[in-house]
């Protein structure tokens, strides 16, 4: 792991915003930069060597997507804007069909907006009900999760971890119960995909989102991995060029398979292959080696901020690379505000997990989210500005 591969950190900088989107190899750049400066065609629409060059790169990007998460088969790989857009996909473009009146949904109060609203939007227009699995100390189990299950219950759409809390949740044993009693699981691997390793056929994954940006990759980059019967089932919510095969002036049309029917429109594509070339870099490094550092540095993280008389941390007992926490008697922002004069960048505020309050005991929160290129040193650096007994005063000069 080579922080040399990172020029942004050359800047003096400790990037400690991770769970927001993380820093990019200089590889992204230079296969962007090729793209854009060698062969910068379109996909799927031409019949000339950059163009097939095009196409050959974009597919290579969906087979490493495939073999990363372990799906069955690349038309199982869609690629999308976002974990957001993703998510609307599944929502919009499956469960509006697939759900009647009175049915309900599964969620947390600890998932991110893009997990609620949408579900909230359809349980609006379909009149459906959107149930909470309460939390155990801010944690998932399958105890709560059976519980919470009735015969209405069609759908449970769950973060694999979450990006406030960092709790890695139990989603093969929920899966397997799930299916158990006919209930399709979404899960939202926005946080999980980039730290550990996902095999989406061994979990039973029915749909998955994810994003390319969160994993070095390029902004503008995500994933939405879907069992093949359900993606058959997955009608589109954006219309346009690429994903018809014919319309006529009658409204006839025909429409590709997927994944092309789900791609409508010319996709981000010096994003997708600059996500391939990402891919390849991190599996040369290995999710395991990453997930395996990342412990450690929680660990590390996690004990020296513990001996701090003026900081409350609230995810003590979670597993991921994220630790939430407050300091005494400062606003969370100005705390934020504070680190940022020493050059150490965090995330303050709700963090998009709006209704999670009640069982946090507090609205707002200061956040670090780690990932491979950070380290010991930084945690050291942090930890000796956090002690300062004037960071009161300091955060509001
Ligand atoms: N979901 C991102 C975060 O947690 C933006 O910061």
């Amino acid at each position: 792991m080579n922080r040399n591969d990172f020029p942004i950190l050359n800047k003096n900088i400790i990037y400690f915003d991770n769970g927001a989107t993380t820093l990019k190899p200089s590889i992204l750049s230079e296969t962007i930069s090729d793209y854009y400066n060698n062969y910068s065609a379109n996909a799927h629409r031409g019949d000339y060597d950059i163009s097939l060059k095009v196409d050959e790169m974009y597919e290579h990007t969906r087979e490493l997507v495939k073999n990363f998460i372990n799906a069955k088969s690349s038309k199982e790989i869609v690629f999308t804007h976002n974990t957001t857009d993703s998510l609307n996909k599944i929502v919009f473009g499956f469960f509006s069909n697939y759900l009647k009146e009175n049915d309900e949904i599964l969620i947390t109060k600890a998932e991110h907006a893009s997990n609620i609203l949408p579900w909230f939007e359809l349980s609006d227009k379909l009149n459906l009900k959107v149930n909470y699995i309460p939390l155990d100390n801010l944690q998932v189990t399958l105890d709560n999760v059976k519980k919470s299950i009735t015969k209405n219950t069609k759908v449970i759409s769950i973060a694999h971890i979450t990006n406030v809390v960092g709790d890695i949740r139990p989603i093969k044993e929920i899966i397997e119960y799930a299916h158990q009693n006919n209930i399709i699981v979404v899960i939202d691997g926005a946080q999980s995909v980039p730290h550990i390793k996902i095999d989406v056929q061994d979990l039973d994954i029915d749909f998955l989102a994810f994003s390319a940006h969160k994993m070095c990759g390029p902004t503008g980059v995500g994933v939405l991995y879907g069992k093949e019967q359900y993606l058959n089932n997955t009608y589109p919510i954006i219309f346009g060029g690429g994903m018809n095969s014919s319309f006529e002036f009658d409204k006839t049309r025909i429409y590709k398979e997927i994944p092309t029917i789900l791609e409508a429109g010319t996709p981000n594509i010096a994003g997708v292959i600059g996500f391939g070339a990402i891919l390849e870099y991190l599996n040369n490094i290995g999710i395991d080696k990453i997930h395996k550092y990342e412990v450690e540095l929680r660990k590390y993280a996690l004990e020296k901020l513990k001996q701090l008389d003026n900081i409350i941390i609230y995810n003590e007992a979670s597993q991921s690379s994220i630790i939430t926490f407050n300091v005494k008697g400062v606003f969370p922002q100005d705390v934020a505000i504070y680190l940022n004069k020493y050059n150490i960048c965090v995330r303050a505020g709700s963090h998009c997990a709006k209704i999670l309050k009640d069982d946090l005991g507090i609205k707002n929160t200061v956040r670090i989210s780690l990932y491979f290129y950070n380290t010991k040193e930084e945690i050291d650096k942090l930890i000796e500005v956090l002690s300062n007994p004037d960071i009161l005063k300091e955060a509001l000069v």
